[in-house]
């Protein structure tokens, strides 16, 4: 495939069959992670910046963004090629990685909050709401902006390409709430009796609780954050919380076994869609996005100090799914 930008290969992302319960049961893996900066959030970061009211001959324009990384690096990849100016703010516990990668796209990053290690996601968004207003820039302010959840519109056109109106559960990650929703708005009208399930980490309060510490990266919303617009509860079914020790076991296990290297956010989807699996009748199609990379997560997730030091406990999740992934047993794939 010739492209002419690297925009142009956002997008049209694989899926990734795993059949369960000697194929009772599939489990679709949308693989964002092929995006060019490895998440899905190019879809709704082209889609944010499309929106902008720029004018025709403005040469550059100024744009900011409150982010935990992700969107970060998308923006900061799309302002490159578009020739805007980002600035984003992150939280100190923000990876080195991800503040790095938002500099070589050319972005600035401003570290905001204190530095013991909490989100902080008010104080971002105050600063970006000051950047705006006293700098003009152009906050695409993700939390609230619809354009987020309708960059989602590929994404669910693309599922229902290749799978048709067949999908019974849609199980992802929710942070702003883009994905998920924005996909699931796409799919309902096509299927009527979909099940769509938000996962959060425990210690999120998306669907209530008890807020807590938790290092899923990107998903969730901490206890005094608002929950912004984009997340529509009126097209999600079902909301389930995940541990960080169940997400970065199962990370490990999809590497291990599957080859496969996904994002703490990705790994509690996929064990929630397993448990989803397990119950679910025979027939059944779960669709689960593969969110990020876990190359992004190399110096966490996968860095065994790092566990120590976060008293994450990696269970045996192989046994725990043992009997979902039986029939691959002996398998050639
Ligand atoms: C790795 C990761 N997973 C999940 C999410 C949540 O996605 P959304 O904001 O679309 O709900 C994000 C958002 O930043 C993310 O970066």
């Amino acid at each position: 495939m010739i492209v002419n930008s690297i925009l142009e290969t956002i997008g049209r992302t694989p899926l990734l069959h795993l059949p369960l319960r000697d194929g009772e049961v599939d489990l679709y893996l949308k693989l964002e992670i092929f995006n060019p900066t490895g998440s899905m959030k190019d879809r709704m970061a082209l889609s944010m910046v499309n929106s902008l009211p720029l004018t025709p001959n403005e040469a550059t324009a100024d744009i900011v963004e409150s982010s935990s990384g992700n969107t970060a690096s998308a923006l900061a990849m799309i302002s490159a090629v578009r020739r805007l100016v980002f600035t984003a703010l992150m939280d100190s516990h923000a990876s080195l990685d991800k503040i790095l990668t938002v500099r070589a796209f050319g972005g600035d990053v401003r570290v905001v909050g204190k530095s013991d290690g909490a989100l902080a996601t008010d104080e971002r968004d105050e600063e970006a709401k000051r950047i705006a207003t006293e700098e003009g820039a152009h906050w695409t302010e993700q939390h609230n902006n619809p354009a987020n959840a309708t960059g989602y519109e590929g994404l669910a056109a693309e599922l229902l390409d290749d799978l048709g109106p067949t999908i019974t559960h849609f199980v992802s990650a929710i942070g702003t709430g883009g994905s998920l929703c924005g996909t699931a708005h796409q799919l309902r009208p096509h299927i009527p009796g979909l099940q769509v399930i938000g996962v959060e980490p425990v210690g999120s309060v998306i669907f209530g609780g008890q807020g807590g510490c938790y290092r899923q990266s990107g998903t969730g919303t901490p206890e005094g954050a608002n929950v912004g617009l984009v997340i529509d509860y009126d097209v999600i079914d079902l909301g389930r919380k995940v541990s960080d020790d169940k997400a970065f076991s199962m990370c490990h296990y999809m590497a291990r076994h599957h080859g496969l290297l996904v994002g703490g956010s990705t790994g509690g989807a996929i064990y929630e869609a397993l448990s989803v699996a397990r119950e679910a009748p025979v027939g059944s199609r779960i669709v689960t996005l593969a969110c990020d990379s876990g190359t992004k997560y190399l110096d966490t997730i996968f860095n065994q100090e790092w566990l120590l030091l976060h008293k994450i406990n990696l269970l045996d999740v192989e046994a725990q799914f043992a009997d979902l992934f039986a029939a691959r047993i002996g398998s050639p794939n």
